[in-house]
C-alpha cells in the first residue's frame, strides 16, 4: 500500500509518500517562517495563499523523487483539522480532488494524531498502552492511549498551549517567532537562580494545565527593569522555560502514577525541546517506566506523519462522497479505532 500525504493546517507545507512495505519514500516540507516573521506570528490568509503556491509543484516533485506514479498511489491521506480553516481547505481540496480523479479514497487525519503517530515513524516504536503528552502550538494534552485511534483525554490546558506561550513569551523577549527553539537557545545563557516563576497549577489535584499565568509574569518581571540587557532576558528565557518545563513534568508524573501505564510518549513541536527531553528522561527513569519522542525532524509539522497516518487508516476508509470538509475543531476522543 502506498498513500500520499498533505499536510496544511497550519504555516507548513507537507507532503509525503509512505508504502506499507518500504517506509517513509520522501518527505518534502516548505516552511513560512519567512513569510510571517515580520508579523511576529502566522497570517492565517498569507498562509493559504502560501499553501496554494507550493502544494501542487511540492507533489509533483514528491511522485519524481520517490519514482511514484499516480496509479501506484492507494489513498491521499490529507490533515482534516484541526488547524486554520483556510489553510487545512488547500489540503482538504487538491487531496479530495485527485482521489475524485484516480478513484482512490481519500483519508481525512486528525492532526494531533499525526502527531502521536510520528513517534512510530522509527525501528523501536513505543507498544501500546501508554501515557501520550501532546505539546504543540495549539495544543497540551495529557492522553491515555489505550490502542491505536482510541485515546482517553486525561488533562489539557484550559487557555494557551504550551507552545503557544512559548511563543508569546519570546515575542515580549523580542526573539523572533516562532518563539520555542529561540527561548531554548537563549535560556542556555540563562541563569537558574536568578527569577523563579510560578508552576501554574501544580498545587491542587488534577492534570489540567494553565499557560497564560506564566506569560503574565514573564511581562511583569520584564517591566520590573529599566532597560532589560541580553543577559536578563537570557535569565527570563531560563526562568520561563524552567517552570513551563517543570510544571509539564509534575502532570506527566501524575498521569504515570494515576494510570500506572507503562510508557509516556511526547509529542508535537514543543518535544523538539532538549531541556523537556532531558527532564521527561529523568522522570521516566526514577519511574521505571519508558519515554519515547520523535525524531526532532518529526516533531514539528511534516507530511511524513499525515502519510503514514494514513496508512494506518487507510483499510478503514469509508467510502466517501468527495465533498469537502475541514474540522478547525475536532476532539481527537471522537476518532475510531484504528483496526489493522
Ligand atoms: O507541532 P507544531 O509544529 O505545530 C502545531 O501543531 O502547532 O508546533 C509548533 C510549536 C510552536 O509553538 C513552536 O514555538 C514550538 O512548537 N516549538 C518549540 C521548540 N520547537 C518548536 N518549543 C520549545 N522548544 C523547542 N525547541
Ligand atoms: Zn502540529
Amino acid at each position: 500500500m502506498r498513500v500520499l500525504g498533505i499536510e496544511t493546517s497550519c504555516d507548513e507545507t507537507g507532503v509525503a509518500i509512505y508504502d506499507s512495505k518500504h517506509g517513509l519514500l520522501v518527505d518534502l516540507l516548505h516552511s513560512q517562517v519567512e513569510l510571517h516573521k515580520q508579523y511576529g506570528g502566522v497570517v492565517p490568509e498569507l498562509a493559504s495563499r502560501d499553501h496554494i503556491r507550493k502544494c501542487l509543484p511540492m507533489l509533483d516533485l514528491a511522485l519524481k523523487e520517490s519514482n511514484t506514479r499516480f496509479e501506484d498511489l492507494d489513498g491521499i491521506a490529507y490533515t482534516e483539522g484541526p488547524g486554520l480553516v483556510g489553510a487545512l481547505l488547500v489540503g482538504a481540496s487538491i487531496a479530495q480532488s485527485l482521489a475524485l480523479a484516480l478513484d482512490i479514497p481519500a483519508i481525512g487525519i486528525h492532526h494531533m494524531e499525526g502527531h502521536l503517530l510520528a513517534s512510530q515513524l522509527t525501528s523501536k516504536p513505543p507498544e501500546y498502552p501508554f501515557v501520550a503528552l501532546l505539546i504543540s502550538g495549539g495544543h497540551t494534552q495529557l492522553m491515555a492511549c489505550h490502542q491505536p485511534g482510541s485515546y482517553e483525554l486525561l488533562g489539557e490546558s484550559i487557555d494557551d498551549a504550551a507552545g503557544e506561550a512559548f511563543d508569546k513569551t519570546a515575542k515580549m523577549l523580542g526573539l523572533r517567532y516562532p518563539g520555542g527553539p529561540e527561548i531554548e537557545k537563549l535560556a542556555v545563557k540563562g541563569s537558574a537562580d536568578r527569577f523563579t516563576f510560578p508552576r501554574p497549577m501544580t498545587s491542587k489535584p488534577g492534570l489540567d494545565f494553565s499557560f497564560s499565568g506564566l506569560k503574565t509574569f514573564t511581562r511583569n518581571t520584564l517591566a520590573g527593569i529599566e532597560q532589560p540587557s541580553d543577559q536578563d532576558k537570557a535569565d527570563i528565557a531560563r526562568a520561563f522555560q524552567d517552570a513551563a518545563i517543570d510544571t509539564i513534568k509534575i502532570k506527566c508524573e501524575r498521569a504515570l502514577v494515576n494510570t500506572r501505564l507503562p510508557s509516556l510518549v511526547i509529542a508535537g513541536g514543543v518535544s523538539a525541546n532538549q531541556s523537556l527531553r532531558t527532564s521527561l528522561a529523568q522522570l521516566t527513569i526514577q519511574h521505571n517506566t519508558a519515554l519515547f519522542y520523535p525524531e526532532l525532524r518529526f516533531c514539528t509539522d511534516n507530511g511524513a506523519m499525515i502519510a503514514f497516518a494514513g496508512i494506518l487508516r487507510l483499510s478503514s476508509a469509508k467510502g466517501n462522497n468527495h465533498s469537502i470538509q475541514v474540522r478547525p475543531r475536532w476532539p481527537m476522543t471522537e476518532l475510531e479505532k484504528i483496526t489493522i
